[in-house]
């Protein structure tokens, strides 16, 4: 009898790209992915712990499936991700409905642990950080996300430790993997069906083997035909070298949105972080990039209210946001991290983080709604990525990672078409298929 897995993933890309790798490697052993826990056979949950609260959100999580499944088979409960890496042990202790713990080095060991449980009912945790063996048993098991656009984890772990920040205690040391591999990945992904690769790490700018770098990955993704796009998160400013920007200048897949979180605008607050880049730095990305090609846009990840943020360095944030005019950017009030060197530092009062907070926000909205009217009555591209939920249009993403819907159909899906802008809102762009051009559809 087949088994019914159900994975619930929070966090970043990555974490959702670690999902999907999970239900590939546990198909091996007869479980099929569902998409209602209700009646799931295992119940997964992929945490992050970036910020305050992860904890409690797992055991709120768990109290939910108990009460489902009062009067039924208890399902097989793993806690996977970035918190059981951080509490391991200590979940199976608090909470003995969880079955298994599985840290984001150790996914190569989850059919192992599942059988294992199985038979003999121990509780298990694994945690140890081992990406080489990780990467190297997902590498024999193919990638069947097969979306239009897919994930493509290339780096893992980070070496930065930026001082409020548990990803380097979560996610260990910067490991690269073996680039025939992430290559051989891509290729069938793109028989699979992909359009655009999304290419993923903590940190994937420092991606480093041998000789090779991002740049030279994204040139050698860029030779598999019908891959059409290429994007790449999250970078680090002081790995933006410059084999990096000049890809800007040979590619023709690469597409023209930078996430390349700065943190703040106060070069006070990036030493008091650890951030090892300053604001002189980020402009001359910013402006050479610029150079190469002005329809390049940027977007970024703020932490408002960093302990020691004075009214001044917060004002510098916000006149940095005008002056990049950073789009599609996520802003958030500093979480103090357990085991990190902020972990204990003084914290901003919270009323006047949330005055900040929206402060940036504003900006963020006002320069997303301003840069979206733009296009109002002009013709853009569109990479097609499904039909809508009610089915009666579909919806696909600009060259800048803007959600477009338009009056098109399921014969669009996986192409680039022409669609010409009608409406907006901050979020999407609303819009018409442009017939006449659909001929050059790519
Ligand atoms: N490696 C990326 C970089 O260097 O910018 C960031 C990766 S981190 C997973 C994503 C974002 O979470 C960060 O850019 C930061 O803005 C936010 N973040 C991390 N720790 C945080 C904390 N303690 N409080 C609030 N936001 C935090
Ligand atoms: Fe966290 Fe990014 Fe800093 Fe690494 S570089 S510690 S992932 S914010
Ligand atoms: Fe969260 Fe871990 Fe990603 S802490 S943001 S899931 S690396």
């Amino acid at each position: 009898m087949t088994q019914k897995i159900f994975i619930k993933t929070f966090g970043c890309q990555m974490n959702e790209y670690d999902s999907n790798r999970i239900y590939d490697t546990v198909k091996k052993i007869g479980f099929e992915k569902t998409d209602t826990y209700e009646n799931a056979n295992c119940y997964l949950l992929n945490t992050c712990h970036i910020r305050d609260k992860a904890k409690e959100k797992v055991y709120h999580e768990i109290g939910r499936v108990k009460k489902t499944f009062r009067s039924k088979q208890k399902p097989l409960v793993i806690i996977a991700g970035c918190v059981a890496q951080a509490e391991n042990q200590e979940m199976l202790r608090r909470e003995p409905y969880i079955d298994l713990v599985v840290g984001p080095q150790s996914y190569h060991k989850i059919n192992d642990a599942i059988l294992n449980h199985l038979q003999k009912k121990k509780k298990i945790e694994e945690t140890e950080f081992d990406a080489i063996t990780k990467f190297e048993y997902f590498s024999k098991i193919k990638n069947n996300a097969g979306n239009v656009s897919s994930f493509l984890t290339i780096q893992e772990g980070c070496d930065k430790f930026c001082h409020f920040c548990v990803v380097p205690y979560t996610r260990g040391p910067e490991y690269s993997r073996p680039f025939q591999e992430i290559i051989d990945e891509a290729k069938y992904l793109s028989e699979k069906g992909s359009k655009e690769i999304i290419l993923l790490g903590q940190n994937v700018n420092a991606y480093s083997e041998g000789k090779n770098r991002l740049s030279n990955l994204i040139m050698e993704i860029e030779k598999i035909k019908d891959i059409k796009r290429i994007r790449y998160t999250t970078s680090h400013p002081k790995d933006m070298t410059e084999d990096l920007i000049d890809v800007y200048k040979s590619s023709q897949k690469l597409m023209p949105l930078v996430h390349l979180p700065v943190q703040s605008g106060s070069d006070k607050i990036l030493k008091l972080m650890n951030r090892k880049h300053t604001i002189k730095d980020y402009f001359y990305i910013f402006e050479k990039l610029k150079k190469i090609n002005s329809n390049i846009e940027f977007s970024s990840d703020f932490i408002i209210s960093y302990p020691g943020e004075l009214e001044e360095d917060f004002n510098n944030t916000l006149s940095l946001i005008e002056k990049i005019n950073f789009i599609n950017s996520y802003s958030f009030i500093f979480s103090p991290r357990p085991g990190t060197v902020a972990a204990d530092l003084d914290l901003i009062e919270k009323n006047i983080s949330v005055e900040r907070l929206e402060k940036v926000q504003n900006k963020l909205y006002e320069n997303q709604i301003n840069r979206n009217r733009l296009f109002k009555n002009q013709i853009i591209d569109v990479l097609v990525e499904n039909l809508t939920d009610d089915k009666t249009h579909t919806f696909g993403k600009s060259e800048h990672m803007t959600s477009v819907i338009f009056n098109g159909n399921k014969e669009h899906i996986g192409k680039i078409v022409p669609v010409k802008i009608k409406e907006f809102n901050r979020t999407t762009l609303f819009g018409e298929l442009v017939k006449d051009l659909s001929k050059k559809v790519a």
